[in-house]
């Protein structure tokens, strides 16, 4: 990967002397779905699929951003005295956008950069590709301009800022804290109305983390996303008359059934009545996970796959296939929809056993049904994003 990268920067750019080789990862996350902007907890981890990246400080305010994934888009040039959102921009509208917020919270960059980059997330895949880039522009911005102070966790919010307010997807803070923090072969159990984390060591002795590539995107994914997050917010609101909370992952499940009647539009309290089911789900899958008891945690993975399909409607036909054909699969310990929905991939725990026939099951039954192939991936839990080294 860094011959192929320091060729093209070479090539594009000149000498790589003294340049940086950087990584990012992408994520998957395991169960904690759509409760990272209801100040829930979600259960990520980092892969070891992601971005890499190749930057060097330029001596003007010139931004020089390729990706080897979209030659034919060539070279995209900007300068940091003009840091808009513009369509000619396209994929450089993440990188651009952490330089934006990275200014907008104080930061002064003034170096202009050359960056060449490529990624092995799947396009389109719902395993946070965006987030990988953010988080990469913030890695390599920290080390460039020598933001010492910037820590991991400011990296992700800063992510999350820009993917907010210059990208326009009212995303939470998960995929950018997962992908920022991430460590080998643990999930982050975090805290999102706190922020407060602690890393569970995935230790699946007799079985493996697979992920399914439905290879289906539907167009709704921000439209809808940022729908969701207003149903819920509502809801909120109204449980607020009642409760002195600051947001639905701070309701045990008992005090939810006891006042969802305040919200009286049905949809709201479907939606309302995941976040509080799924925070509850997730804390006690850590649990189940910590204390050796794999069974649970893939039974809380199922029951997470039938709110988000039925209560939270942020699953598709497709989705729904893979999830089914997985659950009539001995050896499948849980399946669900992972990440933000409407397309994307599943999570499946797969005993190892059984994983022959897992693809072998799957893949066929899928293309029939659907048209087209899915593809599986078999996780490695990786670090979080950083520097490699100097060239
Ligand atoms: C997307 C968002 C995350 C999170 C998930 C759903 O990935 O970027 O912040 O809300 O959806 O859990």
């Amino acid at each position: 990967m860094k011959e192929r990268l320091m060729k093209k920067f070479e090539e594009l750019f000149g000498s790589t002397e003294d340049a940086g080789f950087y990584f990012s990862p992408g994520r998957v996350n395991l169960i904690g779905e759509h409760t990272d902007y209801n100040g829930g907890h979600v259960f990520p981890c980092a892969l070891t699929l992601g971005t890499y990246g190749i930057a060097k400080k330029r001596s003007d305010r010139i931004l020089r951003l390729y990706s080897m994934n979209l030659d034919h888009l060539g070279v995209i040039t900007a300068t940091l005295d003009d840091l808009t959102n513009k369509p000619e921009y396209n994929w450089a509208n993440y990188p651009l956008g952490v330089l934006w917020a990275l200014k907008e919270k104080g930061y002064s960059v003034d170096c202009g950069m050359d960056l060449v980059i490529y990624g092995n997330i799947p396009n389109g895949s719902g395993l946070s590709s965006s987030a990988s880039l953010e988080v990469l522009t913030g890695v390599i911005a920290k080390d460039l301009c020598g933001f010492d102070a910037l820590s991991m966790t400011d990296i992700a919010l800063i992510g999350q800022y820009s993917e907010n307010n210059f990208n326009g997807c009212n995303c939470g803070i998960m995929d950018q804290f997962a992908v920022a923090m991430g460590k080998k072969d643990c999930a982050i159990f975090l805290d999102t109305g706190t922020l407060s984390y602690e890393y569970a060591p995935v230790e699946l002795e007799d079985a493996k983390i697979i992920i399914t590539n439905s290879k289906v995107k539907h167009s709704l994914v921000d439209s809808q996303y940022n729908q969701r997050r207003q149903e819920c917010s509502h809801a909120l609101s109204l449980l607020q008359e009642e409760l002195d909370i600051n947001a639905l992952g701070d309701l045990d499940i008992d005090t939810f059934e006891k006042f969802k009647e305040v919200i009286t539009d049905p949809v709201e309290q479907k939606r309302a009545k995941h976040a509080v089911y799924e925070n509850q789900r997730t804390i006690e899958a850590v649990s189940a996970l910590k204390a050796g008891n794999i069974e649970r945690f893939g039974e809380l993975m199922n029951q997470s796959h039938i709110s988000l399909r039925d209560d939270y409607a942020v699953s598709c036909e497709e989705i729904d296939i893979l999830v089914d054909l997985a659950w009539q699969i001995p050896g499948v310990v849980g399946s669900r929809i992972t990440g933000g929905g409407f397309g994307g991939c599943t999570v499946s725990i797969v005993k190892n056993d059984a994983v022959d026939t897992f693809i072998n099951t799957i893949g066929p039954a899928y293309k029939e049904k659907v048209g087209h192939e899915a593809e599986f991936y078999t996780v490695d839990i990786g670090s979080g994003a950083q520097k490699l080294e100097t060239l």
